[in-house]
């Protein structure tokens, strides 16, 4: 997702704000920009590819002003190119956006009736045309930004500045975080605390819909009608250890807010983010051994093998390869299929997942499959460890060192791998046309904007949490691909809060668990709009009507699902197949509150370790 610094002080613009985007590399992006005020006019220096390239460029320019803003881009409209970098800059405006415009299309049709003229591909770049088009009348950049706001649908945060005001800057915040930094007679925003700590660690965190207007050296915070609102700085005081998580209290806190980048670069090799589709070569071109010259459109079956989340993510390939693939899938508890006398095919292609590589009992399925069966792809975090050495191909979920013992980025790294590996399976098998290939390959570059939204319920579950603590059983429920993540959600509860928490089928209650359901019972149902809600929702009143609590997670505003409900989270709208990437997050978040509610160590909990390296 996108990396956004914005600066209005003494200092040279270019080098907080080159400074600022060197320290939101992390994020990952594929180009990046800048537009700072010189002797009146905002000049405008973008590049392609990595930061090096922009700091080239500017190497030789000097500025004679004191506000600018920058950006650094992950593609999701538009290809990365220098022409689709921001900021984007229209008639003296210039913005920044991090976040994806949903109505883009009729708002760009609207533009272009009216005579706008585009040059890039992006949905961000309406933002400068429609305050552009308002500055016009209100001769005020903050009042053209209020006036737009209500246009827009989605989520996004932006920054924006406009010539005619050189010492005002204004930022929204709708999704993507954005924090406004307090230095003395001058202003850094940025996406995260790290741009801005050099500079000061007084700080205000935006909420959603919020608007930050700072004009010379006053700050003001207003909602996005314009009314002012009261706010409190907060001082960040990092000791060595924080500064190493990030400013968290936790790894675990840390590594979950990760999680957007985590499945950027997990994703990224493995698609052309120029024609928005995959790049087949990760997986035709990098088996070695036995399996050199492989021919993957014999694949008639795929074994997926893994361990504990591993294993719950695996799960989601059974459902995605199956449905796109159309070759019978078989997911196995490793510990399970190493002594069951398993029947191997040559034709079966298998996974192995692990985030450490060296869980024992999933490296000694591997090496079960090796003896007798067909080619194996490990899915690792950790390079060279044992079952990525002894694999025949190796996908790298990327997510950086995973230090909490409860898995959560290697997670959902490792899901969107999967996803693209069944999109490049059903490719070589013809079962994927090219519309096909490029709206999934765009949902899934679209997917860490998304996974950003839902972080915001961090705050929410903080203030919950002692009330989860006085719950007596966690029954965590859905269906197809909301399944797994029933399971792994009550797999967190269970690892941090010491508290037992099962993960259903919903279909199954009538099956058993609906005599689990009273008062005491607290039921989360994973309810997202797809073509298994209505079921769903009838599971939800089978339990409603039993006396269960229920929290639920659905699709944006549903008010139905709301009245059901004692707490009732929205997802964002993403792309169906897709939503275990969002609605795990805030699962995540309520078992790691509880846990710090307990007060248990929840980057070590008792009885566990990261890796389990014996039986
Ligand atoms: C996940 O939160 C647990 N720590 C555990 O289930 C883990 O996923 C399992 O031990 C497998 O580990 P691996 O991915 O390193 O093989």
């Amino acid at each position: 997702m996108c990396g956004i610094v914005g600066y209005l002080g003494p200092r040279q613009p270019k080098d907080v704000l080159v400074s600022g985007l060197r320290a939101l590399e992390y994020r990952g992006y594929d180009s990046s920009g800048v537009a700072i005020l010189d002797q009146g006019k905002l000049k405008r220096v973008r590049a392609q590819g990595k930061l090096i390239h922009l700091v080239e460029k500017l190497k030789n320019e000097n500025f004679d002003g004191h506000l600018g803003i920058g950006h650094t881009r992950w593609a999701t409209h538009g290809k990365p190119s220098e022409r689709n970098a921001h900021p984007h800059c229209v008639g003296g405006i210039s913005i920044v956006h991090n976040g994806i415009i949903e109505n883009y299309a009729e708002l760009k049709l609207n533009l272009l009736k009216g005579g706008a003229v585009f040059e890039s591909e992006t949905d961000s770049e309406l933002v400068a045309h429609l305050i552009h088009n308002e500055v016009k009348s209100t001769q005020d950049l903050l009042q053209a930004v209020l006036k737009i706001l209500p246009l827009l649908k989605g989520a996004f945060s932006i920054v924006t500045v406009w010539e005619e005001q050189p010492e005002t800057l204004v930022a929204f915040k709708n999704g993507p975080p954005l924090i406004v930094g307090f230095g003395t007679d001058e202003f850094v925003v940025a996406s995260d605390l790290q741009a801005i700590l050099p500079y000061t660690n007084k700080i205000v965190y935006l909420d959603d819909f919020q608007v930050a207007y700072i004009h010379q050296s006053q700050f003001q915070l207003l909602d996005q009608k314009g009314h002012t609102l009261e706010f409190q700085t907060a001082s960040i005081d990092w000791n060595s250890e924080q500064a190493q998580k990030g400013g968290f209290d936790h790894y675990m806190l840390k590594e979950i807010f990760e999680q957007p980048r985590a499945v950027a670069n997990a994703i990224l090799p493995h698609l052309d983010t120029e024609k928005f589709c995959l790049n087949l070569n990760s997986l035709k071109q990098s088996w070695t051994g036995a399996f050199k010259d492989i021919d993957l459109t014999q694949v008639e079956r795929v074994l997926v093998v893994a361990c504990g989340t591993s294993y719950y993510a695996g799960m989601l390939a059974k459902y995605w390869i199956e449905s796109k693939v159309r070759i019978p899938v078989e997911v196995d508890i490793a510990s399970e299929f190493r002594y069951r006398n398993p029947v191997l095919f040559l034709k079966t292609l298998t996974l192995v997942i692990s985030q450490s590589g060296e869980t024992a009992d999933t490296l000694a399925a591997l090496r079960l499959v090796k003896e007798s069966g067909g080619p194996i792809l490990s899915i690792c975090n950790v390079p060279n460890s044992s079952i990525d050495r002894e694999a025949h191909c190796r996908w790298y979920m990327n997510a950086g060192v995973e230090i909490g013992v409860a898995s959560t980025k290697a997670f959902t790294a490792t899901m969107a791998l999967l996803y693209v590996f069944s999109l490049a399976l059903a490719k070589i098998k013809m079962k994927l046309s090219s519309e096909q290939e490029q709206e999934a390959v765009k949902a899934i570059l679209g997917m860490p904007s998304h996974m950003e939204t839902v972080l915001a319920f961090d705050s929410f579950f903080a203030e919950v949490a002692h009330i989860l603590t006085a719950v007596r059983g966690f029954l965590y429920m859905g269906r197809g691909i909301h399944y797994p993540i029933a399971l792994e959600g009550a797999l967190k509860l269970k690892e941090l809060a010491y508290r037992h928490a099962e993960g259903y089928a919903a279909g199954e209650m009538k099956h058993g668990p609906l005599a689990l359901i009273d008062s005491d019972m607290l039921v989360i149902m994973l309810a997202a709009s797809d073509e298994l809600y209505e079921k769903t929702i009838s599971n939800l009143e089978e339990a409603k009507t039993r006396g269960a609590k229920i929290v639920s997670l659905g699709t944006g505003e549903n008010e139905h699902l709301k009245s059901l409900s004692e707490h009732y989270l929205a997802l964002p709208k993403v792309y169906q197949d897709l939503y275990p990437l969002v609605e795990v997050i805030p699962l995540q978040l309520l078992a790691y509150h509880v846990a710090v509610t307990l007060g248990n160590d929840v980057d070590q909990p008792r009885n566990l370790a990261k890796s389990v390296t014996v039986e």
